[in-house]
């Protein structure tokens, strides 16, 4: 008996396969009939279970099926009779793996915390499956695209003895007797020196930050690809930014219409997304919130509200670029023709999803990051390997880091980080 997965069921109509998964619903159509719906991780079918066909003995078994039971389904896949692109799956045999007692997730509404503590179980609701679903879409979307532009894989280590962005956010690890590491925020500053050898170099991986906010953006532990290339200066780093960014927008629609409908997401939306991104400069989106009525300063950061007024006429992302030098991190370049104000730029989503990339062209004269390291209070010694990057042959170059996970909220339309990454770390969650 061949096994094969719901998803490729269009090729084997007429023959007898088998399919192994679980029972997510059934129902009783009469003494004689039950429809069974029933999924395998790649989809789901109805099953129909017809007793003159299967038996006594087999549709007593059918009866006795409970919701999330993980059975093994013998039978014909058919055409639906009514519906073109639809399947159905003559039942000619059943055999239960594990009969599951009353499953803790219902039809009816869960909160958030109920849902999140049952995040083992949840995961298998349809919505839940589609976003992981679209996840490892943007995923490999994003490796392929770097794989294919020239960029080296390069692993960045998590267990770190400095902060890249900052000391406030780190998480601290005893490390037997050279005092703390910290867990990595950003795998940055090492694909620094994966460039010196490589050129172009990226990580992907877990990424961790003390983050004291309960917002819907944030998590403790958050998936970042940071991406990093010699001779790249701020403009070509933004370019490859929206380059690579449009390549996932167009890759999700291609690979994940069904799993977009399951989420109702506005497709045309994300459609209208793949179109030349927007640009402005820190002090250009101050000016612009101002003539908004918001009450805020040149030397002020944004924040979700402000963020979101920035791209409420805008179908594309925004580039926010050019920013005072006291709000941004200590290894970016300073604009050549304005000391005051380094060469970073944030990409941020339209329709409220808020900042997903963070880049810059990077510091790379010795002396200049030397003094703002100090000026840090950063231990000198930690950096030391950092500086020498600057000595041994640097050039110019630049990176950015996405958040994976804000880039799937976008990409799906989902307004809660949580849901968007398979085991969310929170303040107040660890478990499940
Ligand atoms: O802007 P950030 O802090 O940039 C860096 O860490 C740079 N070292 C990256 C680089 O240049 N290689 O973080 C990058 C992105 C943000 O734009 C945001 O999308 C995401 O990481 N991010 C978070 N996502 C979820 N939870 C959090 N607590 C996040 N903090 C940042
Ligand atoms: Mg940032």
């Amino acid at each position: 008996m061949e096994k094969i997965l719901i998803k490729d069921i269009e090729k084997h109509i007429g023959n007898e396969v088998k399919l192994q998964g679980w029972i997510r619903n059934y129902r009783k159509a009469s003494s004689k009939l039950r429809f069974i719906i029933f999924r395998d991780g790649s989809g789901h079918i109805q099953a129909v279970a017809f007793k003159p066909e299967l038996g006594e003995e087999k549709f007593d078994i059918v009866k006795k099926l409970t919701i999330e039971s993980s059975v093994e389904l013998i039978g014909i896949p058919n055409k639906h009779p009514k519906n073109e692109g639809v399947f159905e799956f003559q039942l000619t045999d059943i055999n239960i793996v594990d009969l599951a007692p009353e499953f803790p997730i219902s039809k009816k509404e869960h909160g958030p915390d109920f849902l999140l503590s049952h995040r083992h179980l949840w995961l298998r609701s349809p919505k839940q499956n589609a976003l992981m679903k679209i996840r490892h879409t943007i995923y490999f979307a994003i490796c392929n695209y770097l794989n294919d532009n020239d960029f080296y894989r390069f692993d960045s280590p998590i267990l770190t003895p400095n902060a890249s962005e900052g000391t406030t956010t780190l998480f601290e690890v005893p490390y037997f007797d050279q005092g703390n590491a910290y867990l990595s925020q950003s795998g940055q500053l090492y694909l620094e020196a994966g460039i010196m050898s490589l050129g172009r170099v990226y990580d992907f991986g877990p990424v961790f930050r003390a983050e004291k906010s309960k917002t819907r953006k944030h998590l403790t532990e958050f998936w970042m690809m940071d991406a990093e290339a010699a001779f790249v200066e701020h403009a070509e780093n933004m370019e490859i930014q929206e380059n690579l960014i449009r390549f996932v927008i167009q890759t999700v629609i291609n690979k994940n219409r069904k799993e977009l409908e399951i989420l109702e997401r506005d497709i045309e939306q994300l459609q209208k997304a793949d179109a030349p991104f927007k640009k402005m400069s820190h002090r250009e989106a101050i000016d612009l919130l101002k003539s908004k009525g918001v009450e805020i300063g040149y030397g002020d950061d944004f924040g979700a509200a402000e963020e979101e007024l920035l791209t409420a006429d805008s179908d594309v992302p925004l580039f926010i670029d050019r920013w005072p030098k006291e709000i941004k991190s200590f290894y970016m370049k300073r604009d050549p023709d304005d000391e005051n104000i380094v060469l970073g730029s944030d990409m941020i989503a339209p329709e409220g999803f808020g900042e997903i990339i963070g880049g810059s062209q990077r510091e790379d004269d010795h002396d200049l990051l030397l003094e703002r390291i100090k000026k840090e209070n950063y231990d000198i010694k930690d950096y030391q390997w950092f500086l020498d990057l600057r000595k041994f042959g640097s050039v110019p170059h630049s990176g950015f880091g996405i958040g994976l996970e804000r880039l799937i909220q976008w990409m799906s339309g989902v307004r809660h980080i949580r849901e968007v990454i398979p085991f969310p770390r929170m303040i107040h969650r660890i478990y499940p």
